[in-house]
């Protein structure tokens, strides 16, 4: 089956428009089947759903997609990011391209598609008084736009509309509330004379072409085509039509016009946020070996054999000539492996299990295409066959000038076991046979290997995970410099930054865990709570979209138990307090990456029961960690959240966004005894905490002191009210050891980077005997590799979710999920 269908969809309204079409070679578009139905806010909960059934009750396969075309508003700002999000994952797992089509464009198609022919003016509802609107041409030829995208009051489209003289055919779901704005007297002629109207411009069109339908969307796409204008197809770069800024930003630039200022630290311009736009990938395809490989197996294996870096193991040190692969390929005991991209050979591998153990035959890989994880995939999927048929060791052999091949095979935990003299056939150019070293190990039924997305705040993140928490890659785009000169997180900002960025993200952490197909996963983990319920969802239905597409299995992930989990990364043998000299969160758009950890593989140092105190911009809380997912929430704030106080003290000092890293700074320099501020709760014999008392007291004295003409001394001011913050979480956190019987403690989210908090807990604890675990300072702010070690765990439960699985702002940690 050829791959000729073309799957559309648009959520910018109340109604999910769906269809599938197929793409003739005359360039135009046949329907093939579609699903329009309302599901006002239930988008993300319905879509994929829908695709699915879609496609299963017509008997096809999204395997047999050629393109994916979204409507890009404009719309709901919700709806149109989770279309777009859905058809961004969906793009991306099928590896097939993404176009955007005009949702006002698509309604006039399915006017069109209806027989109106005329003048047609589409009005979409737009929120707040305003609409969408635009006028079309319909005529055989098809649907012509007049008008440029914009937002404005009803009340003047109507004006504006019927000043023109045209008259209109009245369209679009903005006439659900505006109907009688168009439909007054005023456009209607004169009534009082009750003469006739002389001219009446607008007509309401039947009220089934108001809401966008899959049939228009494929007509509007297929129009797009034929001007040349459906876009380059990259996923990473396709992009809503918002026509308006985010609230924020349309107060600011009210406050510029009047001649305000920006706040302290602020930046000017609006740059694009995200990554730059990732080299195309290619994606390699893995498969049992059969007769019909053998062409190109048996040429690989004579291009690598006898160099160094050539194939490796190999039976007998000899080169696999094609006979011997005929015969094992009939064998029940052998497992063989092929990598290809599209027609091309890139490396295979074979193993033979005997007495219980995996003997790896030959590996080799094309010399064009080392070092990108196809060796280590071949590996695995032969591991996995392994375990299937019963092994519970490996062993291979390798040249023992083959370096490259010994620390691979040394990262998936093999050690040297002994040496074959004289092995291998001699290399090219010399006569000496040449020693094979044996390395061998345990064959564990492997850990799944994850790629997590997190966009439960303002960092796009995405990290992937193999073995027992190893972190192959981990890469947070951090939109901070976008929400700085507002003094904190805008949501719709955020949001916007979230759809942008994801695709870079996502392939800039596939790209350095070198992981070349969907096949070397065996699941994708997303954060759906708690959060800015608008940044979710876009992680959300990206991930819906895109492990469909994959054929993964889909996990959703806590945030808060992400920054439990986050102390995992502290391994056994590297167990020390990080205390860096310098506190480093991130503070631009640039992606860092595996700087989270100094060493990712081995055991974890943390085990549970334990008592962790969790303290982020949203939440302040201890927690009695019993094991991993079962939790008590021994107390929390009663108000802010610590984060949420540092950010607040620091907008107060005018010192910009996040105030986190900008107050412990300062406090190195000043005196934390300088001003008593208050201790709130310090005494309150539970687990609660306040800080919105502290916060005030912190800003009146700042203005007394203004008042008073004093200059104020910022870092005592620091300091001081750091150290509030600090005895009363450090003497609370210490009951709650005393009273849990924990001898562990640790600590999780973004204010758990600061510096002087973690020497303070370290030292009343230890001083007491308590052991203390904290994260490393960059896994301490939200991150993707903390929900890809939530997620094999549950992976390993069979803890999955479902396609009508959303996003939710609230949750409580302690339930079940
Ligand atoms: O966990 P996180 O990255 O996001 C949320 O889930 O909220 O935490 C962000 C919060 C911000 O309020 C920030 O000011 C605070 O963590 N933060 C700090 C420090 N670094 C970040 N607070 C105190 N000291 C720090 N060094
Ligand atoms: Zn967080």
């Amino acid at each position: 089956m050829p791959a000729d269908l073309i799957l559309a969809f648009d959520t910018a309204s109340d109604t999910i428009a769906l269809a599938i079409g197929r793409r003739q070679t005359n360039g135009e578009t046949v329907l093939i089947a579609s699903d329009d139905h309302v599901a006002s806010r239930q988008a993300n909960v319905q879509l994929m759903p829908s695709i699915e059934a879609l496609f299963a009750s017509n008997g096809l396969s999204k395997d047999n997609i050629a393109c994916v075309v979204v409507g890009l508003g404009p719309g709901s700002f919700t709806g149109v990011r989770i279309g777009v999000a859905t058809a961004k994952g969906i793009a991306r797992g099928l590896g097939v391209p993404l176009y955007g089509v005009s949702t006002l464009e698509s309604v006039a198609w399915g006017a069109w598609n209806a027989g109106i022919r005329g003048a047609v003016g589409v009005v979409a509802d737009a929120m707040r008084g305003e609409v969408y609107p635009a006028r079309y041409k319909l005529d055989d030829a098809g649907a012509q736009r007049l008008d440029a995208h914009t937002v404005a009051k009803a009340d003047a489209v109507a004006a504006d509309w019927s000043a023109a003289g045209t008259p209109l055919l009245l369209i679009g779901d903005g006439l659900k509330k505006f109907a009688s704005v168009f439909d007054s007297d005023e456009h209607k002629g004169d009534k009082e004379t009750d003469e006739p109207s002389p001219c009446v411009h607008f007509v309401l069109g039947d009220e089934t072409l108001w809401t966008p339908g899959g049939a228009g969307l494929l007509l509007s796409f297929t129009a797009a085509c034929a001007r040349n204008e459906q876009g380059n197809g990259d996923a990473a770069t396709l992009l809503p039509i918002y026509t308006r800024l985010s609230d924020a930003e349309e107060n600011e630039r009210k406050r510029f016009a009047a001649g305000g200022q920006l706040a302290q630290g602020a930046l000017v311009d609006v740059p694009l946020s995200g990554v730059a736009d990732p080299a195309k990938r290619t994606s390699v395809t893995y498969r049992p070996m059969a007769e019909a490989d053998l062409e190109q197996v048996c040429a690989l294996e004579d291009e690598a054999f006898g160099t160094v870096a050539g194939t490796a193991a190999s039976v007998a040190g000899e080169k696999w000539t094609r006979g011997m692969f005929v015969d094992d390929l009939a064998r029940k005991d052998r497992s063989w492996w092929v990598a290809y991209v599209g027609d091309l050979l890139l490396g295979f591998a074979g193993a033979w299990v005997v007495d219980g153990g995996l003997q790896i035959l030959d590996v080799a890989v094309a010399p064009s295409h080392r070092r990108r994880g196809i060796a280590r995939e071949l590996l695995q999927l032969l591991m996995q066959d392994g375990v299937d048929l019963g092994a519970t060791e490996m062993s291979l052999e390798v040249r023992k000038s083959n370096a490259a091949a010994q620390a691979l095979y040394a990262s998936l935990g093999l050690t040297h076991e002994g040496l074959r003299p004289k092995y291998y056939t001699p290399l090219d150019g010399s006569t000496q046979r040449e020693d094979a070293l044996i390395m061998s190990g345990l064959l564990s039924p492997l850990s799944p290997v994850i790629l997590a997305i997190e966009t439960s705040c303002d960092e796009t993140a995405a990290a992937v995970i193999a073995g027992e928490g190893q972190l192959l890659s981990n890469v947070v785009a951090s939109q901070i410099d976008f929400h700085a000169r507002f003094g904190g997180v805008v949501p719709e900002i955020a949001s916007r930054k979230h759809t942008e960025a994801i695709v870079g993200v996502i392939d800039a952490a596939l790209e350095e865990a070198k992981l070349s197909s969907w096949q070397a996963l065996d699941a994708i983990a997303v954060t759906y709570a708690p959060g800015l319920i608008g940044a979710l969802v876009v992680g959300v239905a990206f991930a819906k979209g895109l492990a469909w597409a994959a054929g993964l299995p889909l996990i959703r992930v806590n945030h808060l138990e992400g920054h439990i989990y986050a102390n995992k990364l502290v391994k056994e043998d590297a167990e020390k307090i990080e205390t860096p000299s310098e506190e480093e969160s991130p503070t631009s758009c640039q992606q860092h990456s595996s700087q989270v950890e100094q060493k990712t593989t081995g055991a974890s140092a943390v085990k549970p029961p334990f008592v962790i105190a969790l303290l982020s911009g949203g939440h302040t809380m201890l927690v009695h960690v019993r094991a991993w997912g079962d939790y008590v929430i021994l107390g929390q704030t009663l108000d802010d959240a610590v984060g949420e106080a540092f950010d607040k003290v620091a907008k107060a000092l005018g010192l910009g966004y996040p105030g986190g890293p900008i107050i412990s700074k300062l406090a190195e320099q000043g005196n934390p005894k300088a001003i008593d501020f208050p201790r709130a709760l310090l005494h309150s014999h539970d687990y609660s905490f306040s800080l919105s008392g502290l916060k005030t007291a912190v800003i009146t004295s700042i203005k007394r002191e203004q008042e008073r003409g004093i200059t104020l001394n910022l870092p005592d001011i620091a300091a001081s009210f750091q150290q509030a913050v600090i005895d009363v979480q450090v003497a609370k956190a210490l009951t709650a050891l005393e009273e849990t019987g924990c001898s562990t403690f640790c600590l999780g989210g973004g204010v758990a980077a600061n510096k002087a908090l973690r020497t303070a807990y370290a030292a009343k604890m230890e001083a007491k005997g308590y052991r203390v675990i904290f994260p490393p300072t960059l896994a301490c702010t939200d991150n993707a590799a903390m929900i890809a070690l939530v997620a094999q765990d549950r992976f390993i439960k069979g803890l999955f979710a479902k396609l009508d699985d959303d996003a939710h702002a609230h949750t409580n940690l302690e339930d079940i999920y």
